[in-house]
């Protein structure tokens, strides 16, 4: 009897811990999106989708971050329909390869690559990298392009202003931590790592190799340029800061570059600018070359026929 209590008691004991862990399995597993502040998350298993286009639900893996051509088409979406995005008119200014166009409404691929010709749902079209910028100048439909990937992302940010000036090394060691801890970027993408403490510049270099497809520098590029410029885009939205020997360092001023395996085929507008430089210098180096000359020539004239005149009067 004691015996048989003593095993009833320890069976309910297995059924009350077997009900806590299904409990604490169930709260941990709860369904959301760690890396999709906008996507909705329902059913067992859990899934999530992300509103693209209206009633045009996109399946995400939030186990990862989610391309940026889904996140692009996402925040099209939101701005069209007056939902919070703060995302629109942030252009970037200076320079090539920088995404001077801003956002557009993507065509992704289904596993959320960028097609290599894109259109924004108009009838010019242009092409892209890997990363969704434009590389070319824009066409008609009839555009041909071939898909190109973007092997070298550079990032250049500044720190906020900080009292203790951070050191190269130290840097480095935090900027590898929180890209790998937030992004999941290996540190062998991190091909180098500059800085410049007076301009509080930092630049990072994140390179592949060229025909390496298992990693998507435009994704993790995308999710910084969020977090420094606007808001983050994860779920849980702590703040992006980099620890530098134990102080956390914020950034801001990003500007992303982009390298694509191929040069890009557009006229480039600082080319054309420079070249409209030259012109003008040359056409004003020519007019001032031949106002000169007639200046001379007239002096000469008017020498010769001086002279001319003092021969006839030394005549007569
Ligand atoms: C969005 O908001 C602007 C003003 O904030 C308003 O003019 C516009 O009609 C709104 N559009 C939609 C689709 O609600
Ligand atoms: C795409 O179209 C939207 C309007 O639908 C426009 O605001 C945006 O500037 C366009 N982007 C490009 C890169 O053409």
């Amino acid at each position: 009897m004691l015996v048989q209590r003593n095993k009833l008691t320890s069976k309910m004991k297995d059924i009350i811990v077997l009900c806590l862990l299904a409990f604490v399995a169930g709260a941990s597993a709860q369904c959301s999106c760690r890396t999709m502040k906008w996507a909705t998350c329902d059913g067992t298993p859990c899934t999530c989708t992300l509103l693209v286009g209206t009633g045009v639900k996109q399946t995400v893996n939030c186990d990862q971050l989610i391309p940026k051509c889904f996140l692009m088409k996402a925040e099209m979406y939101r701005a069209k329909n007056n939902l919070s995005t703060r995302s629109i008119g942030g252009k970037p200014v200076d320079t090539a390869f920088v995404d001077n166009d801003g956002i557009y409404d993507p065509e992704c691929e289904n596993d959320g690559r960028f097609k290599a010709v894109q259109c924004n749902n108009t009838e010019t079209c242009w092409c892209v990298n890997s990363a969704g910028v434009r590389r070319s100048d824009k066409g008609d439909k009839n555009i041909k392009c071939e898909p190109v990937e973007t092997y070298w992302v550079r990032l250049e940010m500044k720190h906020k202003p900080i009292n203790n000036r951070p050191d190269l090394a130290q840097l480095k060691t935090g900027l590898q931590n929180i890209l790998s801890s937030r992004y999941g970027l290996q540190a062998q993408y991190i091909s180098e790592v500059q800085f410049d403490a007076d301009g509080r510049l930092i630049v990072v270099d994140l390179k592949k190799d060229k025909a390496d497809r298992t990693v998507d520098l435009s994704r993790m590029s995308y999710y910084l340029e969020k977090d420094v410029k606007v808001l983050p885009l994860f779920r849980e939205q702590n703040k992006f800061s980099v620890d530098v020997n134990g102080n956390p360092v914020e950034m801001e001023n990003i500007l992303v570059y982009y390298v694509d395996e191929k040069a890009p085929t557009f006229t480039m507008q600082r080319l054309t600018g420079g070249v409209i430089a030259v012109i003008v210098v040359v056409i004003l180096v020519v007019l001032v070359g031949l106002l000169v000359l007639f200046f001379v020539r007239r002096q000469e004239k008017a020498k010769y026929s001086k002279a001319q005149a003092r021969e006839m009067e030394t005549m007569s």
